[in-house]
């Protein structure tokens, strides 16, 4: 069975940077290249509506491959998170909705998450990285998204629900999808505080620890920038955004990057 992973389109970034036809390319390569699954984990695009619209016109244009997704903190811009998570389940491939199956052995057990600091360095408190501001920079999800809870409440929850359902589904071999980072290894830390301070907002550690008390094979997950394939902690790991134009692009042309970019695994 052929797994093609891609996260962190922006599709609407993207689009208006390059102008390029961004998931049009992404729709192509999937109808050249046949893969039995597509995880897409987080951050299509802006906004829930928009989000969603996009992965139904991929199911309706596509409806051979088994489209998988779990939403990114762009997918929640909206007034309220919580009606934004609610729309976006609203795509049955959405793993918010429960484990799915892939065959006899495998299943994927995933959601979103959210993070809690925890990647978070020593010299800030709890409090600064919930304002989310350091120097004249405010991390965009404290304007554009908007949850009931604290951060940390919200990743807890993320966290029972995706142990509840790992106990379940013991015996089985499990891909875990998340779109925040599992591991600070996987984090960059670049001694400068204007960076390392938004690293609170990478991820959670519990979302590796769930990974390795319940012998998940593989993780993937989105949200940081930067490619990784590698085997951690005895589980392969996979963190596969597109990222942003031009900056984060190694070819000029969208379609180049696009093909080049999306990895395929079998399985
Ligand atoms: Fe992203
Ligand atoms: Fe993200």
């Amino acid at each position: 069975m052929k797994i093609a992973i891609l996260s962190d389109v922006h599709e609407g970034l993207n689009r208006k940077k390059t102008g390029a036809d961004i998931w049009g390319l992404l729709k192509e390569w999937l109808a050249t290249h046949k893969p039995d699954v597509f995880i897409t984990s987080g951050d299509i695009t802006s906004g829930p509506v928009k989000s969603l619209a996009l992965l139904n016109r991929l199911k309706n244009e596509l409806p051979e491959i088994q489209i998988l997704y779990v939403h990114g903190n762009h997918d929640l811009y909206h007034e309220d998170a919580t009606a934004a998570y609610e729309t976006l389940l609203k795509f049955a491939g959405n793993l918010g909705n429960g484990p799915v199956q892939l065959d006899e052995d495998w299943v994927v057990v995933g959601d979103g998450g959210w993070y809690d600091y925890s990647f978070g360095i020593d010299e800030f408190t709890k409090k600064q990285f919930s304002a989310g501001q350091y120097n004249n920079f405010t991390w965009p999800d404290k304007i554009h998204a908007h949850w009931p809870e604290a951060d940390g409440d919200v990743t807890r929850n993320y966290l029972s629900k995706l142990e509840k359902w790992l106990a379940e589904q013991q015996g089985k071999n499990i891909i875990l999808v998340c779109h925040f980072v599992p591991f600070a290894h996987f984090v960059q830390v670049k001694n400068a505080p204007s960076w390392d301070f938004f690293n609170a907002m990478m991820g959670s550690k519990g979302f590796g620890e769930l990974a390795e008390k319940y012998g998940v094979k593989k993780v993937i997950f989105g949200h940081i920038h930067t490619r990784y394939h590698e085997e951690y902690k005895g589980i392969d790991c996979i963190c596969n955004p597109l990222g942003y134009y031009p900056h984060e692009w190694k070819n000029d042309s969208a379609e180049e990057e696009i093909n080049s970019a999306i990895n395929v695994i079998e399985i």
